[in-house]
């Protein structure tokens, strides 16, 4: 199959390099110049773990391609994907400017019978627009259009390229559905096929049930703390029921990133425009952005003023593996902190580079988590990355001026924090030290 990816972002650039991986032709198109110049020579825009060997891989099988130009790349093609962001507008909706783009695009360049499969999330009920639109704009050619929504986490995205739980595909014609069936098959993962609606919906309610599932177990987590019971021991004993199952149940200072804040707001947009209210959703959201600020807040009732001391942070990325800082607990916690005159040391393997750009200029950066820990007061662990994980807790004790630790994603055993000199520790759901 002739197939290409419109927009190389995260979701673009994995799935054209998983399409390329399974044997299709794939080019990626992009209006960025510098970047497709890199691409081309198998340098990723994105850190994701083993993303680049696999690009490099299928540029030398010449199945994997990169281009600016859209002229060339649709004098013969099968498939187009759209793959560009839809970012949140200020009430929460789904921003389809870059989605409206890139169909005016398909629909000035398509010559011949072609299929549009979205991959971007969008609301329910756009790839009904994007056809109309396609349709109005070209009538001399017939489009079909595929929902094909993405369920690829940052950080194992390539890992999930081959080993999700389910493909789906929604469309309202057989025919795109089969051709999209016989597409995907070779990644070997169970294929469901649905009308294009429930697709798009799919994806928003996955993503909404994930959410809730981190802000129930951040909420058992706080009450945990009140009744003197250990979190980490209750997620384990939940998760052991099959119908729960032990995934999400990981207690912390809530969920970030680039999908769960932005799919949730818009889900509950999708739900007022038709006049419902999801009062389930709407705690959930509103619960969240409470957790992102409970180890400031405690740290607050613990010390009259944070004012002049010095602070360390473990961890600057929404989660581990990953440089995207989009909606992490850091960009909450840090500014506030140096508002309030902290003197704050931040560390973080990948993620410094796109912290500097959005932190105060007044955080210094350090390239170990050890350098981050010298001579402080207080330390937040933010990111629960391996090499802050794996800190031997002694490193904390000889460093730190004042060893009081706040960690927000429970990185060490109840029993070696116990056993440790550590002058505090608090963490989510389990007693303090
Ligand atoms: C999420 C979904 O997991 C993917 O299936 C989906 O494709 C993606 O959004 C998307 O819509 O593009 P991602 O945002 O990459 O993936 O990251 P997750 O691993 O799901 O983590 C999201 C946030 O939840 C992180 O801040 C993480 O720290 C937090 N989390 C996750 C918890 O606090 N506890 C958990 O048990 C799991």
């Amino acid at each position: 199959m002739n197939i290409a990816v419109v927009g190389t972002g995260y979701v673009g650039l994995v799935t054209g390099v998983g399409l390329s991986a399974i044997g299709h032709h794939v080019t990626c198109i992009d209006i960025d110049e510098e970047k497709v110049n890199k691409m081309k020579q198998g340098i990723s825009p994105i850190f994701e773990p083993g993303l680049e060997d696999l690009m490099k891989e299928n540029i030398l099988a010449d199945r994997l391609h990169f281009t600016t130009n859209y002229a060339d790349t649709f004098l013969n093609l099968d498939i187009v994907y759209i793959a560009v962001g839809t970012p949140e507008n200020e009430d929460g909706t789904a921003n389809l400017t870059f989605i409206d783009k890139v169909v005016d695009q398909i629909a000035y360049y398509t010559k011949k019978e072609i299929i549009v499969v979205t991959k971007s999330t969008v609301p329910v009920g756009t790839n009904h627009y994007i056809k109309d639109k396609l349709t109005k704009q070209n009538p001399n050619v017939a489009f079909e259009v595929v929902s094909n929504p993405e369920f690829l986490r940052e950080g194992s995205a390539v890992y999930d390229v081959f080993h999700g739980s389910r493909i789906v595909i929604g469309s309202d014609s057989e025919a795109a559905a089969e051709v999209m069936h016989q597409v995907n098959e070779p990644f070997g993962i169970p294929i469901f096929k649905t009308d294009t609606c429930s697709a798009e919906m799919i994806k928003y309610a996955s993503n909404a049930f994930l959410a809730t599932k981190i802000s129930f177990i951040n909420e058992i987590a706080n009450v945990c703390e009140k009744v003197n019971a250990d979190i980490e021991e209750v997620a384990l004993g939940m998760g052991l029921d099959n119908r729960i199952g032990s995934q999400f149940l990981k207690a912390g200072i809530g969920y970030g990133g680039s999908c769960f804040p932005k799919d949730t707001k818009a889900l509950k947009q999708i739900a007022d425009e038709v006049d419902y209210e999801f009062g389930l959703l709407n705690a959930v959201i509103e619960f969240n952005n409470k957790q992102r600020k409970k180890l400031l807040n405690q740290a607050l009732l613990d010390f009259d003023s944070l004012a002049g001391k010095n602070i360390g942070i473990l961890g600057l990325a929404f989660k581990p593996d990953t440089d995207d800082i989009r909606e992490a607990a850091s960009l909450e916690i840090i500014p506030e902190l140096v508002k309030m005159g902290a003197n704050v040391k931040a560390y973080d393997p990948v993620a410094m580079d796109n912290a500097k750009k959005v932190l105060p200029a007044e955080v210094t950066y350090v390239d170990s988590p050890t350098l981050a820990l010298a001579d402080t007061d207080l330390v937040f662990i933010l990111t629960e990355w391996a090499d802050i994980r794996d800190l031997p807790l002694s490193t904390f004790e000889n460093q730190m001026r004042n060893s009081n630790v706040y960690d927000g994603r429970n990185c060490f055993s109840q029993k070696d924090i116990q056993q440790s000199n550590l002058q505090s520790y608090y963490s989510i759901g389990r007693a303090a030290k």
